[in-house]
């Protein structure tokens, strides 16, 4: 496999939990996204994949999951996260591309991709690459940043954004940052083989002006309610989706998990320090319970 894979938007070293969302005055967004999260889980599960997990905001809402996986492109996004949530049998911390998933096909029975999406170029490789590594039936929950939503409308209405919000065309409005359009959303959806099950809207409130006016709990109410509208219109900044793996998937025997990112093979040898692959020879380190699946 040595197709050129897509550019990557690096959090390595980066300190977007403690600035974006510990004082970055975000208690509003952070509100709204445990709400629909709630809305959208499964009751429970056996392994849970969070791709693009950060610093691990969002991994202790999965408190029915009995294994969680927090696979970032970043090794010190998951160095925070095992730092919030320590080092247990339950939390497998791998760095690893999600252009190229280093998991054996049909493992997982739930996989999530909240606030990554948007730095993706090319989302439906990602999407594809996630309907590989569930089960058949199984869930997987996706937030993507909206393109079509009210207040860009309202910029391209009034001309004060040249970007036609209305195209189903991603938009990149800073490097590496997409706004995507609901339609194509649904279509890369379908065509990686999942069936869409529900939509809702988020963060409809998101405005400096509005927190200042409203208590957060309010406008954590508000959203709440909004929500619910999702499956019939999507004008607000971000959407959840949770869609169902349709079609058949190979089913992992016991006992395999990784399988090697750079050759697909499987099963690696563990040892000591490392996973190593057969096939092509190549050892991908282990190290601080880390898994490192990242060239
Ligand atoms: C905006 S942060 C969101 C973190 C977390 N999901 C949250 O909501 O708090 C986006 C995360 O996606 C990761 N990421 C970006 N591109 C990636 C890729 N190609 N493969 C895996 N992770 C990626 C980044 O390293 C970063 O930690």
């Amino acid at each position: 496999m040595s197709a050129e894979l897509p550019p990557i938007c690096d959090y390595e070293g980066s300190d977007y939990q403690a600035s974006f969302w510990d004082s970055g005055n975000r208690t509003y967004e952070d509100g709204v996204e445990a709400i629909a999260l709630k809305r959208l889980l499964p009751p429970g599960g056996k392994l849970l994949l969070e791709i693009g997990a950060g610093a691990g905001r969002n991994t202790p809402r999965y408190k029915n999951f009995e294994r969680i996986v927090l696979l970032d492109y970043s090794r010190s996004q998951l160095v925070q996260a095992q730092k919030r949530l320590g080092r247990s049998e339950r939390f497998v911390y791998v760095v690893a591309n999600v252009y190229r998933l280093p998991f054996v096909p049909g493992l997982f029975d739930t996989a999530t991709m909240i606030r990554t999406l948007h730095h993706l170029a090319d989302a439906p490789l990602a999407l594809r690459q996630t309907r590989q590594v569930l089960k058949s039936g199984a869930i997987f929950i996706l937030e993507y940043a909206n393109k079509q939503n009210l207040k860009a409308i309202l910029r391209f209405l009034l001309r004060r954004q040249t970007w036609n919000p209305f195209n189903p065309e991603p938009v990149e409005f800073a490097e590496l940052n997409f706004d995507f359009h609901p339609k194509a959303i649904r279509h890369w959806l379908n065509d990686a083989g999942f069936r869409l099950d529900k939509q809702l809207t988020v963060s409809h409130y998101r405005s400096a002006l509005l927190k200042r006016l409203f208590p957060t709990a309010w406008l954590v109410t508000m959203d709440s309610l909004a929500q619910l509208t999702g499956n019939w219109w999507q004008l607000s900044p971000s959407v959840f989706t949770r869609s169902t793996a349709s079609g058949d998937s190979p089913i992992a025997s016991l006992g395999e998990f990784f399988r090697c990112p750079a050759c697909t093979h499987f099963p690696l040898e563990e040892t000591p320090n490392a996973m190593k692959c057969p096939a092509c020879g190549k050892n991908w380190p282990v190290q601080d319970g880390i898994y490192q699946f990242r060239e």
